[in-house]
C-alpha cells in the first residue's frame, strides 16, 4: 500500500511535532498575529514554569517585566518582526515565580503557501549563565587592569620622587640666588628656571593623575606620538642612569583606535621588562612605524601602527620563550615580579583587534612589537588599483 500525498505530509507534521515538543534547551512556540500563544513546548515549559494550558491563548506581553510592557516592548517587537519578516532581542523576561532570566530571543513570520502572514514563531533561550560568565570576564579584566595599574604606580613613583626632589632643588637654589641678585637681568633668568621648573613638576603630576584616574576600557582615537611623549614624561627618572631610552618614530604615524590608559599600561609593562633584562648598562629603543599587513602576524590583514620595545638584555631563553604570556608566569624572584605583566599586553592586542609578536635571542636582547589598528578616518581611502 502507498501512502497518499496528505497522509506523509501528516506524518510528517506530527513527527516534527514531537521534535519540537521535546526540545527543552529552546522555549520553542507559535503566536498569532496579534500576540497570542497559539503553542507551547517542554522548552518553553522548562525555561518559563508555565504549563501549556496556563498561556495558550494569551498574551505573550505576560514574559516581560512591567517596565518593558510599559515602554511597549512587546507590541514593538510584534510590529517589527511583521513589517520586515523577524526581529532578534535580548533582555530580561521573568518566570512564572516571578524570577528573571536573560533570554535570547527571534522571532519570525510564519507564512502560507499562498504566501499570506499566518502567525510567528517565537524561540527563547535562557543565556542568563553566559551572560553572567561573560560580566565575570569583564570585571575580572577590570580588576587585572586596576592591579597592574597600582604596581606600575608603585615603581613609577620612587622616580617620580627623585624628579620632584631635582625640581625642588633648581626651585629653591634658583629663589635663593635671585633674592641675593642685584642684577636685574640675572634674577630675570632665575626666575625664568624657577617658573620651567615648576611647569615641568606641574606636567608630570599631570600625567600621573590622568594615568591613575583612567578607567579600563574606553576605545577611542589616539595619536601615538602623543601617548609616548607622555609615558616618557611619566618614566621620568624610573629607569636607571645605565639604561638609555631612546624613541624613534616615523613621520605622519597613523592614529590607532584602542584604549589610550591600557596602552600607555602596555608600554609600562615592555619598558619595565626591558629595564629588568639589561644587567648594568643597556638600550631600550621604542619605535612605532605605520604598517600594511597581509596575514602576518596571527592573521592581521589592513592597516596598523607598530610599536616596538626592544632592549639589549639578556634575551628570553628558547624553553621560556612558549610560555610568557601565560598569566602568573615569572622568571623573577618573589616581589620582583608577578606575571602579569605581558598577559595584560596580550589580552589588550587581543581586545584591540591587534596582536603582539616578540622575537629574542639569548644574550642579545628581545623585541615586542605590538600591532594596533588605526582609526579608520585618520587615513586616506585605499588608492584604487588598475584603470588608466
Ligand atoms: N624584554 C624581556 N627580556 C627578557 N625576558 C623577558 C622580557 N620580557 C619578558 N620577559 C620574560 O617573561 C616573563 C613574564 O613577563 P611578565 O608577564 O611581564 O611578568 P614579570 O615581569 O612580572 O615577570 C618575565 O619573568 C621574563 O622571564
Ligand atoms: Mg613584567
Amino acid at each position: 500500500m502507498v501512502s497518499s500525498d496528505s497522509e506523509l505530509h501528516v506524518m510528517h507534521a506530527s513527527r516534527f511535532e514531537q521534535l519540537v515538543q521535546t526540545v527543552v534547551d529552546y522555549a520553542i512556540y507559535m503566536l498569532d498575529l496579534e500576540g497570542h500563544v497559539v503553542s507551547w513546548n517542554a522548552g518553553a515549559q522548562r525555561i518559563k514554569g508555565y504549563r501549556a494550558d496556563e498561556v495558550i491563548g494569551k498574551h505573550f506581553s505576560m514574559f516581560f517585566t512591567p517596565q518593558d510592557c510599559a515602554d511597549g516592548k512587546p507590541d514593538w517587537l510584534l510590529e517589527r518582526a511583521l513589517s520586515t519578516g523577524g526581529a532578534q532581542d535580548e533582555g530580561w523576561r521573568m518566570r512564572k515565580d516571578g524570577t528573571l532570566f536573560w533570554a535570547l530571543v527571534a522571532l519570525d513570520v510564519i507564512r502560507a503557501p499562498d504566501g499570506e502572514v499566518v502567525g510567528l514563531a517565537k524561540i527563547t533561550r535562557d543565556i542568563t549563565d553566559r551572560r553572567e560568565a561573560a560580566l565575570q570576564l569583564d570585571e575580572m579584566r577590570a580588576q587585572l587592569f586596576q592591579s597592574q595599574k597600582l604596581e606600575a604606580l608603585g615603581q613609577l613613583t620612587g622616580g617620580m620622587a627623585h624628579d620632584f626632589n631635582n625640581l625642588l632643588t633648581i626651585i629653591i637654589g634658583s629663589a635663593r640666588l635671585a633674592l641675593n641678585s642685584r642684577d636685574p637681568q640675572r634674577t630675570q633668568r632665575l626666575l625664568e628656571h624657577i617658573l620651567d621648573a615648576g611647569e615641568r613638576g606641574s606636567q608630570m603630576t599631570q600625567q600621573l593623575l590622568s594615568f591613575a584616574r583612567h578607567k579600563a576600557l574606553k576605545f577611542g582615537r589616539v595619536k601615538v606620538p602623543e601617548l609616548i611623549e607622555s609615558t616618557r614624561v611619566l618614566l621620568g627618572q624610573t629607569l636607571p642612569a645605565s639604561v638609555e631610552l631612546q624613541v624613534l618614530l616615523a613621520d605622519n604615524l597613523w592614529d590607532v583606535e584602542v584604549d589610550a590608559g591600557q596602552l600607555q599600561m602596555v608600554l609600562l609593562n615592555l619598558i619595565f621588562n626591558a629595564r629588568d633584562a639589561i644587567d648594568g648598562e643597556g638600550l631600550i629603543s621604542m619605535q612605532a612605524q605605520n604598517c600594511t599587513l597581509t596575514g602576518r602576524p596571527e592573521g592581521l590583514v589592513g592597516r596598523f601602527v607598530c610599536i616596538s620595545i626592544s632592549d639589549t638584555g639578556r634575551g628570553i631563553d628558547s624553553k621560556v620563550l612558549p610560555r610568557i604570556f601565560e598569566p602568573f608566569f615569572t622568571t623573577k624572584s618573589f616581589g620582583k615580579g608577578t606575571g602579569l605583566g605581558l598577559s595584560q599586553v596580550y589580552g589588550f592586542a587581543k581586545q584591540s583587534n591587534g596582536a603582539v609578536s616578540v622575537s629574542s635571542e639569548p644574550g642579545k636582547g628581545t623585541c615586542m612589537s605590538v600591532y594596533l589598528p588605526v582609526y579608520t578616518a585618520s587615513i586616506d581611502p585605499v588608492p584604487e588599483h588598475g584603470g588608466a
